[in-house]
């Protein structure tokens, strides 16, 4: 497959216009996809695939008065047509090297136990399962940005 990985800036919001079916919950809106492209601490990678939108992480990196900047992964989804071929570590990969560039120390996702697609996706990518207080049905992953190495695999 020719994918193409980008993360999308202010402006690129006519590349959300062309989504392949099931890869998010909604329908796109034009109105929260402009706010959400011009806000610098919100980012989403896609993989595009001859022009269509078929897969996308998503997050936001915040910040504390007493700590470093952190990413939070706020979603992944592929198109199941585009599923178990790397996009989804592509698109992680993606928002990982943009958390880097801005200064995040870790990332951190949660998902529900049962969804065995999305734990061996974060085990494959370094993600390290663990999160205190959370109920037993849902795992927390965190990822340490400084060591990329971490990361066991590389394709
Ligand atoms: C979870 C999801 C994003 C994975 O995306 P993907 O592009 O298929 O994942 P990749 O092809 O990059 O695979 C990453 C790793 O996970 C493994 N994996 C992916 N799907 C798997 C499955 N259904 N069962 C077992 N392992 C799976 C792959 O084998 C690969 O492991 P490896 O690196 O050791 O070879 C995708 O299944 C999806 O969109 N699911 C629906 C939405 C969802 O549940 N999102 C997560 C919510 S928190």
């Amino acid at each position: 497959m020719a994918i193409e990985i980008k993360v999308l800036r202010r402006g690129d919001d006519s590349i959300l216009m062309n989504v392949a079916p099931a890869v998010f919950d909604n329908p796109i809106d034009a109105k929260l996809t402009r706010e959400f492209l011009e806000d610098p601490r919100h980012h989403i990678a896609v993989a595009i695939d001859d022009g269509m939108v078929v897969g996308f992480a998503s997050a936001v990196h915040y910040i504390h008065p007493d700590k470093p900047p952190e990413l939070w992964i706020n979603e992944v989804g592929l198109a199941p047509t585009h599923r178990r071929h790397g996009l989804g570590k592509a698109v992680l990969r993606a928002l990982f090297e943009l958390g880097r560039a801005h200064n995040c120390t870790v990332a951190w996702v949660l998902t529900d136990r049962s969804n065995v697609a999305a734990m061996a996706l974060y085990s494959s990518v370094g993600g390290t399962e663990g999160a205190d207080g959370l109920s037993h049905a849902m795992v927390g992953y965190s990822f340490g940005l400084m060591d990329p190495r971490k990361d066991r695999s590389s394709n």
